[in-house]
């Protein structure tokens, strides 16, 4: 199989996740079962098919070393599960427009360096994808990624809670240019968003009434930090809308992130609570705590979704994948209840018909 040529937007916690994960599994064509990932094989893309061909970051700890290093630059976070050999790709100076916020002026070092021509340089790498993992509320810095996606003539998905496949002009763009885009904002493999809507899917499979639910957390990565100042409304209401998706009437739900703990570290830390009532008028309550790391989390799914609009390059597939938004993020341009986007993002996966 041909190699799936990646770049990336941003090399934080998301990032330092999926460079080790293609190294861990790197060499296995077929990882098997167990080891964590929803597909090992997706179509006929292994893993193992996925290359970083290029990165941009604007952390002076980041700018100028090898991505190998970069990854676990501070202020990263995320878990080191493997040695990572040298890759050979240096990280370049992206422009750094909104992505250093105020609230991580303590943490994050600018880099002196000149801004690369991001468009010359996918161009050069031979990508294919552009995965924007920039922070939530950098809306300015997505846009312009997204701009230079379109100028090389790559795909795009996008991470961050910021409207872009659901905005209709930039998926006009992208179909014009006849290159996929996808987004937006990723939803974790067992996330607080992903159990929430599996808890709801269930509930009203047996016939319970759902009278109230919130999904509440804190975590203790810089996105958690971002999410509790520039992104917190946005990311509210796009959580809320989709776990509002697994129940056929209306219901008060609030989903969304809460605060920043630091000592947490990439540890993330959701409350659930449901209510509800069953034959008889029976009520029950449900509380529930999810402890996980946040990073290793939006793994399986961005292996997923690279894999998935690869596949659609591959049919010819322009502007945004249904199939594979309403699969692999919160704020899809259709959004489908769980079950549902998983069964559309399987068939679209089998299916040989090209657009
Ligand atoms: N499980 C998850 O972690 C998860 C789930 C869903 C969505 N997401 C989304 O994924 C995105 C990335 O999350 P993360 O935890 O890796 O964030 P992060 O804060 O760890 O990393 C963001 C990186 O982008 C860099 N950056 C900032 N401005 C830039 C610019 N202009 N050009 C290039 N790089 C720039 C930062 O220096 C940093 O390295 C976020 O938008 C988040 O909402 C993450």
């Amino acid at each position: 199989m041909k190699k799936i040529k990646v770049a990336l937007a941003g090399v934080g916690n998301c990032a330092s996740s999926l460079v080790q994960t293609l190294h861990h599994y790197g060499n296995l064509t077929d990882v098997g079962e167990g080891a964590g990932l929803a597909h090992p094989m997706l179509g006929n893309y292994a893993v193992s098919d996925i290359e970083i061909v290029a990165a941009f970051d604007v952390n002076k700890q980041k700018v100028g070393q090898d991505l190998s290093k970069a990854i676990f630059a501070k202020p990263n976070n995320a878990p080191k599960f493997t040695e990572m050999p040298i890759t050979k790709i240096m990280v370049q100076r992206g422009p750094t427009l909104d992505g250093i916020p105020t609230e991580l002026n303590e943490l994050v070092e600018e880099s002196d360096a000149k801004p690369a021509d991001v468009a010359k340089q996918l161009e050069e790498s031979g990508a294919q994808i552009l995965v924007g993992l920039l922070p939530s509320g950098a809306n300015d810095a997505t846009l312009f990624y997204a701009e230079e996606a379109l100028k090389a003539g790559c795909g795009y998905i996008n991470t961050s809670p910021v409207f872009l496949a659901c905005n209709r002009e930039w998926a006009q763009r992208f179909t014009d240019r006849k290159v996929p885009l996808v987004g937006d904002d990723l939803m974790s493999q067992i996330g607080a968003t992903a159990l929430h809507r599996a808890l709801l899917d269930f509930l009203v499979k047996r016939g319970v009434r759902i009278i109230e639910s919130y999904q509440l957390d804190v975590g203790g990565g810089t996105e958690s930090l971002e999410s509790l100042h520039r992104a917190r409304d946005q990311k509210r209401s796009m959580k809320t809308n989709i776990v509002s998706t697994e129940i056929p009437y209306e219901v008060p739900v609030t989903a969304g992130s809460t605060d920043y703990v630091y000592f947490l570290g990439n540890r993330r830390e959701s409350y659930f609570y449901l209510q509800g009532r069953y034959v008889g008028d029976a009520d029950f309550k449900i509380d529930l705590r999810l402890v996980s790391q946040d990073a290793p989390n939006s793994t399986s799914i961005l292996l997923d979704v690279i894999r998935g609009v690869q596949i659609g390059i591959d049919r010819g597939f322009a502007g945004p994948i249904d199939a594979v938004c309403s699969y692999g993020f919160k704020a899809p341009p259709r959004p489908y209840p769980l079950s549902l986007s998983e069964t559309i993002f399987e068939h679209f996966i089998r299916s040989t018909r090209p657009v």
